[in-house]
């Protein structure tokens, strides 16, 4: 039997109106602790916005939204800074902070957390750009970095403070098929290693088979499908299988 605390992220009736748009229409969706959950579904659905709202920087218009026990729709910054320590956030475009190098982009969050221990940070932060395959670029400046160097210094800096949970937010885009891979096992290396609570929003439908417990599929501003990557191929969702087989609704292009 399941019950509230087997869940990390427990979302009810989320809505967001942006400008004159509805993007988010009633979400409903728990994230289990320890899973792997990936979100898909088209460009513009929402997905993005979505996951803002989970790190706490878009606060929603009505419904509720809970991160690990806590109701966050209604807290005020500093409140909510607890939570956000909970969490590593990889954002779509990475947002590194250009005039910092790459190796003081992932020990900012280290800092943040109060950490003042030089040796430790010093630690953590190579092992983190080892664990993405960026050991011996940390001198470099995120301008100087390829596309896919600065998702990796990204994912670093999501998970160098092993937060409770990471979230994701393309982590594969822009990288080739081999990097692509690399990274979608590191997703899961790291979930098994801290028992990490993972979201993961993706195009990438190999990333889902290599990485999802659970499959979610964003459409309309509602979770339209919810369920095991095996249930993907044998779907009567006309849109989702649209999805997942990569075909436009155009007949006749
Ligand atoms: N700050 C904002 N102000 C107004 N509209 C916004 C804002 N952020 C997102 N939107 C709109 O919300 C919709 C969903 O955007 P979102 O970035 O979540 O899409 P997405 O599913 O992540 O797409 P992609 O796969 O291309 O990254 C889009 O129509 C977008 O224009
Ligand atoms: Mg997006």
């Amino acid at each position: 039997m399941k019950n509230e605390e087997d869940n990390f992220i427990e979302i009810r009736d989320l809505h967001k109106r942006l400008g004159s748009q509805d993007v988010l229409r009633g979400i409903m969706l728990d994230v289990r602790r320890g899973e792997r959950l990936v979100i898909i579904g088209g460009s513009g659905s929402g997905k993005s916005v979505l996951l803002k709202h989970l790190a706490g920087l878009f606060s929603a218009d009505r419904g509720s939204l809970k991160i690990d026990g806590v109701e966050i729709t209604n807290l005020g910054e500093r409140q909510l800074a607890a939570t956000r320590r909970k969490l590593g956030y990889l954002f779509q475009d990475g947002a590194l902070f250009g005039s910092l190098t790459v190796w003081d982009n992932i020990a900012f969050p280290l800092r943040e957390t109060g950490l003042k221990d030089e040796k430790l940070i010093d630690e953590q932060v190579t092992a983190a750009l080892e664990a993405v395959g960026l050991g011996g670029h940390g001198d470099k400046l995120p301008g100087d970095l390829s596309g896919g160097m600065r998702k990796r210094a990204g994912v670093a800096r999501a998970v160098v403070t092993r937060p409770k949970c990471i979230l994701y937010d393309e982590p594969t885009s822009g990288l080739d098929p081999v990097l692509a891979d690399a990274i979608d096992k590191l997703a899961v290396r790291i979930q098994e290693q801290y028992q990490t609570t993972s979201v993961i929003v993706t195009h990438n439908m190999k990333t889902v088979f290599t990485v999802a417990d659970r499959v979610a599929f964003l459409r309309d501003g509602v979770i339209d499908f919810l369920g095991h990557p095996s249930e993907l191929e044998s779907t009567q969702n006309q849109h989702l299988k649209a999805f997942v087989e990569g075909r436009s609704a155009e007949q006749d292009l």
